[in-house]
């Protein structure tokens, strides 16, 4: 597909079938490969509407500087569409992410300011409000109650997922902000009331980077949980083997979110005799490569990543 800009190649992304991952002829897992973004993770989708959604209301102009609490797919996102278009652009982020998150968002000339690891991203939103509360020339989109954030979803990931696989029966994502499953959710849910929104969450004592549990006190202001029709509960350990299945078996090379989404939707695909289940693997596995987990072993890396939030 032709594009006139980095910009407008964002999404688009390819929905690809997982045979091997079928546990019987009725039902069918497919694979939304969002890593196929241009910063290669389902941010750049919500990072263009926020910016524009900015731009349009007039809060964005050149004397502004955009600071975002990110763990950092949406900082690299934000920090690409920001250098196309001339805005500067600054993350607040856990100092303990992976390297090449850091490295990522200084090449596209981002600033970084670390929140302590320990907090996780609640840190980094607590630290981001303190910041902006001082200095007004930092504009926060704040991508947990912005509504241009499922609004991409809704407008973009649901209609293509109609359009590619219409007979789709159950849909099945990682829960961050929530803006994934609202705004897909609320796409498919128009088109087929019937369509089961599924989401994947860590289970409490767990970091998976990206996801949230919401048992540890904040609930994204966009989040409905009425939208959902199940939280499926996913530990640190199934997300990483499903990581490293999906490449072993499909070839896939996707985030560690994904293997989380995946083990829900093997769950999931367990008890139902006839189903067309899709998965939406939020980013590809280059951010991850520095933990190891496609030639460890589970145990060693565990004691090497002790306290980080890698997977
Ligand atoms: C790797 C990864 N997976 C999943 C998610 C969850 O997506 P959402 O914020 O739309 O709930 C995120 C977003 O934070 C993410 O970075």
């Amino acid at each position: 597909m032709r594009s006139s800009s980095l910009i407008e190649a964002i999404g688009e992304t390819p929905l690809v079938e997982l045979p091997s991952f079928s546990p019987k002829p009725g039902v069918r897992i497919f694979a939304k490969l969002e890593g196929n973004n241009p910063t290669g993770s389902v941010k750049d989708r919500i990072a263009r509407a926020m910016v524009q959604a900015a731009l349009d209301d007039g809060s964005l102009d050149a004397s502004r500087t955009i600071l975002e609490p990110t763990s950092g797919n949406t900082g690299i996102s934000l920090a690409m569409i920001t250098s196309r278009l001339g805005y500067r652009f600054t993350a607040v982020m856990p100092d303990n992410v992976s390297p090449e998150r850091s490295e990522l968002l200084r090449a596209y000339g981002a600033e970084i300011i670390s929140s302590p690891g320990e907090e996780g991203s609640n840190g980094s939103i607590a630290m981001a409000k303190q910041i902006v509360a001082k200095d007004p020339s930092y504009l926060m989109l704040f991508q947990y109650g912005n509504a241009a954030n499922p609004g991409a979803h809704y407008a973009t990931t649901g209609p293509e997922i109609i359009r590619d696989l219409p007979e789709i029966t159950h849909f099945v994502a990682g829960l961050g902000t929530g803006g994934t499953l609202m705004g897909t959710g609320r796409a498919l849910k128009e088109y087929n009331p019937k369509i089961e929104i599924i989401a994947a969450v860590p289970e409490p004592d767990d970091r998976i980077q990206g996801l949230r549990s919401l048992e540890e006190g904040f609930v994204p202001p966009i989040l409905d949980l009425s939208m959902l029709d199940a939280r499926s509960m996913v530990s640190g350990e199934e997300s990483f083997r499903g990581t490293a299945e999906l490449l072993r078996r499909e070839g896939v090379f996707a985030g560690v979110s994904s293997g989380a989404v995946l083990a829900a939707a093997l769950r999931l695909a367990g008890r139902v005799d006839n189903a067309n289940i899709v998965c939406l693997f939020a980013d590809g596995g280059w951010k991850y490569l520095s933990t190891g987990l496609w030639t460890r072993t589970y145990d060693d890396l565990k004691e090497s990543v002790e306290g980080k939030i890698w997977w």
